[in-house]
């Protein structure tokens, strides 16, 4: 007779994932992405940024001290196996509640560890009718965390910016989408490789891509 072949439930962990939090209204966000530093290791100036990391206590956000962020040049061929230093995010921001709900609803949909370090970037990517803006100068890569949210804030006379996962560089993308305000996107970093395409202005002037990129672990160290 036959054996039936056995069936195992085997332990579900996401790969990706988009969501609309409609608690946090992207808005709130904009007038701290005017006064952002220039991005010190990326030729041209088109983008700009502050970085800071954060754990919960219980319920609690706390704010971890400044420290660099450190990738392996495996990760990123541009700027990796350098240390890099940022200005830390703002207190204005940090103290809305919009702010502390978007880092609590990326820990809950990652389902993180009560004591996980979280990385936030603020990033805002500029463009001109001369000069594109690249989100992604490095290419299709991983960042080599576990988790990554990246929340779109705003899009402001741009086209382009399309957001894409792989799960290898050579294959087509599985997740092709321009995030639209208040939107977030979650992957696993270990199964996909991620890109946003180029920027450029729908009209003759400036055009803006704002997003907090969301990591855990943090890749930020003392
Ligand atoms: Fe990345």
């Amino acid at each position: 007779m036959k054996k039936l072949l056995e069936t195992v439930e085997l332990e579900y962990t996401f790969q990706f994932k988009l969501r609309k939090v409609n608690a946090i209204v992207p808005a709130g966000f904009k007038p701290f992405f005017n006064n952002l530093p220039i991005d010190p290791y990326m030729k041209g100036k088109y983008r700009s940024r502050r970085l800071s990391r954060f754990t919960f206590e219980g319920e609690e956000l706390i704010k971890l001290p400044h420290g660099y962020l450190y990738q392996s040049n495996q990760y990123n061929p541009l700027v990796g196996n350098l240390k890099r230093e940022f200005a830390e995010l703002e207190d204005g921001l940090v103290q809305l509640d919009i702010f502390q709900q978007l880092i609590m609803a990326f820990a809950d949909f990652c389902h993180l560890h009560p004591e996980a370090e979280i990385g936030v970037h603020q990033i805002r990517t500029s463009c001109s009718p001369n000069n594109f803006g690249n989100p992604a100068p490095e290419g299709i890569h991983q960042d080599g965390t576990d988790f990554i949210g990246i929340f779109s804030v705003d899009r402001d006379n741009i086209q382009g910016g399309q957001t894409h996962l792989y799960t290898a560089k050579k294959e087509k993308p599985v997740f092709n989408k321009i995030l639209q305000p208040g939107e977030l996107l979650l992957v696993n970093d270990h199964d996909f490789f991620h890109f946003t395409t180029p920027i450029k202005p729908v009209t003759a002037a400036q055009g803006t891509r704002d997003v907090f990129v969301l990591t855990s672990p943090s890749l930020i160290y003392d």
